[in-house]
């Protein structure tokens, strides 16, 4: 099943009477249950391709299909409500909440969706204990090191049990070791069949993906199979 499928994607940003053209003819498609790399120089378009995969932004020309539903002329509401559903959203920066501990962090994508307190609960403490963080539910970010402040961010995207997860520089801030962590995580979250597209400028982080999708000045430059795929051995520490 085909969960991605960009037709001649264009995007065009205008600001004032400047208009640049971010994206110039993307034609993508991303099945179900791979791990694909976007990379590609600075100012490439790769977070102009990750907002409109996620629906975060519209592309301004060409159409997209998400898991078999033409999101391409969607309402502002009714794009939010299958981001909502679909997307999960991984950052550079983590961007939790600093003044909610962890368990309430988690907690916020199932108040969007109207949990009760109880659902919330269980649910944001089971993936919690599935990125391996079971023990930290009460702890504010500040109280969290940057590896585990990036698991708690994994796991506030995993709440709404998204189809796709994309990560846009989700290593960046971190150390080797705890960045082969999260990718190791998205590796299990892959083989349980949750489709990651991961945005990254280190080829060590692209060589866990199973297929590496490069782009320049707005354009597919190469798109091929990732024929020796790392796994890392280690669990989280
Ligand atoms: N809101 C905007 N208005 C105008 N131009 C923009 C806007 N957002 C991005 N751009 C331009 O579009 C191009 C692509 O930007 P984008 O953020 O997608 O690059 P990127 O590949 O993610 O780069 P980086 O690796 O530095 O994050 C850049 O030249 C950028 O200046
Ligand atoms: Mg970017």
């Amino acid at each position: 099943m085909t969960v991605v499928s960009l037709n001649q994607v264009y995007k065009v940003y205008r600001s004032g009477a400047i208009e640049f053209e971010a994206l110039k003819g993307v034609s993508l498609d991303i099945r179900k249950g791979e791990m694909v790399a976007l990379m590609g120089p600075s100012g490439s378009g790769k977070t102009t391709l990750m907002q409109v995969i996620g629906l975060l932004d519209r592309p301004s020309q060409g159409n997209y299909v998400l898991a078999g539903q033409d999101v391409t002329t969607l309402s502002e509401n009714q794009r939010a409500e299958v981001r909502n559903q679909e997307i999960g959203f991984v950052f550079q920066a983590f961007h939790l909440l600093p003044r909610l501990n962890v368990l309430e962090n988690v907690e916020v994508p199932l108040t969007y969706a109207g949990f009760t307190p109880q659902e919330k609960r269980e649910r944001a403490a089971e993936v919690l204990t599935k990125v391996g963080l079971g023990d930290k539910l009460r702890n504010l970010p500040s109280q969290l090191s940057g590896g585990q402040k990036q698991r708690v961010a994994v796991a506030r995207a995993l709440t709404m049990r998204p189809s796709i997860l994309l990560a846009d520089e989700p290593t960046g801030n971190l150390d080797s070791r705890t960045a082969a962590e999260v990718m190791r995580l998205f590796q299990e979250l892959n083989d349980e069949g949750t489709c990651v597209i991961v945005v990254t400028h280190e080829a060590e982080i692209a060589e866990y993906t199973g297929r590496i999708v490069r782009i320049r000045d707005g354009q597919i430059e190469s798109d091929g199979p990732n024929l020796q795929r790392k796994r890392p051995a280690r669990g989280f520490a």
